[in-house]
């Protein structure tokens, strides 16, 4: 996937799929699913730390949670979040965080809105770095919308996002996130555009899908706005997998001989010279130390 596959897509009537994706071991299972790209959105600042809204999300949290994310799916196209105010601060602040998202590993950045930093959009375009832009619903404004709400429910809002939006697609903004914007308004700004556009809570007439990797899997169980759809209910299953865990340790019923190791005298030596010898020549040993720990 590369930011022409996206135009590609959108031009053959293919749809896209995003997750959110925030860390290594995720990563490693979207890596090996059909997802067509990874977005490391700033609601991170939610998910993984416990805060109220993304506005907590720092640009070295950004940075930290991508590196993790481009080591665990090497193969998938990453884009990463411009965190609250970080391009809001003139443009040097702007490309001091995009260069750190970037040098962590992402392939492209997002960011939300257009008014007041059309510039800045086009100069990070400019550098050579794609940029997804993000309307409708934009989290990091919440307190100027007055909470998290439904957008574009009007002619005059409608009109303001598929001006917007045009203004996006001529900054050089690759695809644009659409969240939060009924059916209608979503098909009529996806039709204006050429990029595609990848909705959240934007009905089926977008160009493609994104969903947050913790509610789509179940693990945020409280959350259930309308337009969610829960694929398995993974919340349950750890808490049902820790209780047995905990049932297992307090009878004695782990581990089982099975799960524990010879003792050292046992013919089982053999191994453990042979990770010896490898250490002694210089061989790397994390290989050796795991098929150890096999056995
Ligand atoms: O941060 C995020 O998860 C997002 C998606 C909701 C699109 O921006």
């Amino acid at each position: 996937m590369n930011i022409h596959d996206f135009q590609k897509m959108k031009d053959e009537g293919r749809k896209i799929s995003m997750v959110t994706c925030y860390d290594y071991s995720s990563a490693r299972a979207v890596a090996e699913s059909n997802i067509d790209c990874i977005l490391v959105g700033d609601s991170l600042a939610m998910t993984m730390h416990g805060y109220p809204t993304t506005l907590s999300a720092t640009t070295a949290m950004m940075a930290l949670h991508t590196a993790a994310v481009a080591k665990g799916a090497p193969t998938k196209f990453i884009v990463a979040d411009l965190p609250f105010l970080s391009y809001r601060k003139g443009l040097k602040d702007a490309m001091d965080a995009v260069h750190e998202l970037m040098s962590a590993g992402a392939h492209a950045v997002k960011l939300e809105g257009v008014r007041g930093h059309a510039e800045i959009v086009r100069h990070i375009v400019d550098s050579g770095v794609p940029v997804m832009g993000h309307l409708g619903l934009t989290p990091q404004s919440v307190h100027g919308l007055g909470g998290m709400k439904v957008q574009a429910r009007t002619n005059a809002a409608l009109k303001a996002l598929t001006s917007q939006a045009r203004e996006l697609e001529d900054a050089g903004c690759f695809a644009i996130v659409l969240e939060c914007v009924p059916p209608q308004g979503a098909r009529t700004v996806a039709d204006l555009l050429k990029i595609p556009t990848i909705g959240i809570g934007a009905g089926p007439h977008v160009s493609g899908q994104v969903l947050v990797y913790q509610d789509m899997l179940g693990l945020n169980p409280g959350f259930k706005p309308k337009f969610l759809r829960v694929y398995a209910n993974t919340f349950e299953v750890i808490r049902t997998a820790l209780n047995a865990f905990d049932n297992d340790v307090k009878s004695g019923a782990f581990p089982s001989e099975s799960e524990s190791y010879r003792d050292f005298e046992s013919p089982d030596q053999k191994v453990t010279k042979r990770s010896e010898h490898a250490a002694k020549n210089g061989r790397g040993s994390r290989i050796t130390l795991a098929s150890d720990m096999n056995h």
